[in-house]
């Protein structure tokens, strides 16, 4: 069997796409509560609702809506996480990737203390996991960045923002690591450049007319914290391990031209980059020539080359939920994935979102990531996200989501035969939950159903989809039933 003895196989969810209760417990409201729903056709009332410019943001907190902001009300994992604890559980969870909300403990970000209530409600979870036996991996920023940081300083573009983030991961290692000893520092790093607002609370207005050139300098301060933070954890939690996080977009050339295959090089240098700083602590030569010759070269201190150093990761981590394929060709036809537009690729078939499935791309970027950094892997993101019907009996029988484990599965445990260490696997997401993208819920990813629609009607039942109990084998038998 490939799959070594203690492998870490579970799923993976972020505090505002699960959590809800967005001002219950002393909660201040962050980036997430302002991102609106985005429905696949065109909707007057989510029209409405649309923020990312300062005057959309500075409404969007005033409006207590939770409709059209559905990362407001998640799944109400709040209320309800002994009950998914319980289902995780049941399939055999030995890790839970989960986020501290930064907003829970700092709802603003600038308070000198943290707020008390928000650390009770992650200790009673904690314990909760404990108790249950599963593991916690822990994600210090999973696009939760408090809205007033993002209006005051415009948010990660402003430097004094590294120090309130060091100041509420302090807290976290002080208050939390005696129960989780694995961390992961930004989910999907490199998004703050796709992103802006979602992944760094930068906005247009605030940015000096260069947005671009602000998401670097944002990025920078965000690898400078990764840093610190890094280094901190090790001191201050005993046995911790750091893990950086990145969005894995494995480019293949269109054809074979060398035009094509050099365009899919760069691509592939690119999403290199972030994990390239996080694992040997400098900024690859190539890259900082390039954002030199662009003009986007981020303002450094003389002291962030000795920060960077001092702060490697321990492990990668990574999301996988396609491939990408690129070409020169203007004409080439385009499809839209994971935070990014590519050329389609004409081998691969795609979700009803348009994100091309490829389980061989996972084997091939689990070689690639280990051969280039010879540190262990770990798999914390990738699923199908699609519409599951219910029968009339409340059955989802999701044989879709269970071909695509399936396959993913087998590639990953040929990596492993291939020589990668793999430390684990969590899903996204075991149970369904509030899209990242589109705040969607029909876009369904988990192996648990959460009766609720679009617009949050429903009774938040949680119902075993038949991927449930295909899991829970996989689990037991340690990938030997695939
Ligand atoms: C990753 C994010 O990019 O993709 C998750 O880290 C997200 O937060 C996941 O949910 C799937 O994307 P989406 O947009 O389908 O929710």
């Amino acid at each position: 069997m490939a799959f070594p003895e203690h492998f870490l196989w579970g799923g993976a969810i972020a505090a505002n796409q699960i959590e809800g209760a967005w001002k219950e417990g002393g909660k201040g409201i962050s980036v997430a509560d302002a991102a609106s729903y985005k429905p696949n056709v065109d909707n007057k009332e989510y029209n409405k609702h649309v923020a990312f410019s300062l005057e959309g943001v500075k409404q969007a907190a005033l409006d207590p809506d939770t409709v059209y902001y559905p990362k407001r009300r998640g799944i109400d994992f709040y209320h309800h996480y002994r009950e998914d604890l319980a289902l995780f559980a049941e399939m055999g969870f030995k890790v839970l990737r989960l986020s501290i909300a930064w907003t829970r403990l700092y709802p603003t970000g600038e308070e000198e203390e943290p707020n008390r209530e928000g650390i009770a409600f992650y200790k009673a979870v904690f314990e909760e996991m404990r108790r249950l036996g599963i593991e916690p991996l822990v994600t210090l920023s999973h696009y939760e960045m408090p809205l007033s940081l993002s209006v005051k300083y415009n948010g990660w573009a402003d430097r004094r923002v590294i120090d309130l983030f060091v100041r509420f991961c302090r807290t976290c290692f002080e208050e939390f690591g005696p129960y989780v000893k694995r961390w992961l520092t930004f989910n999907e790093i490199d998004s703050i450049i796709r992103h802006p607002f979602t992944s760094g609370g930068i906005l247009p207005e605030l940015s000096d007319g260069n947005e671009r050139k602000c998401c670097y300098q944002g990025l920078h301060h965000q690898l400078v914290a990764s840093a610190i933070v890094t280094k901190m954890c090790h001191e201050m939690v005993e046995g911790s391990q750091m893990g950086c996080m990145l969005t894995k977009l494995t480019t293949y050339p269109r054809t074979c031209a060398p035009q094509d295959v050099l365009a899919a090089l760069y691509k592939n240098l690119d999403n290199y980059f972030y994990a390239d700083v996080m694992v040997f602590g400098e900024y690859p030569g190539l890259k900082r020539t390039e954002l030199k010759k662009k003009g986007l070269l981020p303002e450094m201190r003389e002291e962030d080359d000795r920060i960077l150093k001092d702060g490697c990761v321990d492990f990668i981590s990574f999301s996988y939920y396609m491939s990408m394929t690129e070409s020169v060709d203007p004409d080439a036809e385009r499809t839209p994935g994971n935070t990014v537009l590519g050329v389609k690729n004409p081998y691969l078939k795609s979700s009803d979102w348009g994100w091309q499935i490829d389980d061989v791309g996972l084997r091939i970027s689990l070689l690639e990531l280990y051969d280039r950094y010879r540190k262990p892997l770990f798999v914390v993101e990738n699923g199908f996200g699609a519409v599951d019907a219910v029968t009339e009996d409340g059955e989802i029988h999701d044989d879709y989501r269970i071909e695509f484990f399936r396959k993913h599965f087998i590639q990953m445990e040929k990596a492993v035969e291939d020589g990668v260490e793999l430390l684990g696997y969590t899903s996204w997401a075991p149970i369904d939950l509030i899209s990242a993208s589109t705040s969607q819920m029909s876009k369904r990813y988990g192996f648990i159903y959460v009766d609720q629609d679009d617009m949050g009607n429903g009774t938040l039942k949680r119902y075993k989809k038949d991927s449930f109990a295909w899991y829970k084998k996989v689990i037991e038998t340690n990938g030997e039933v695939l």
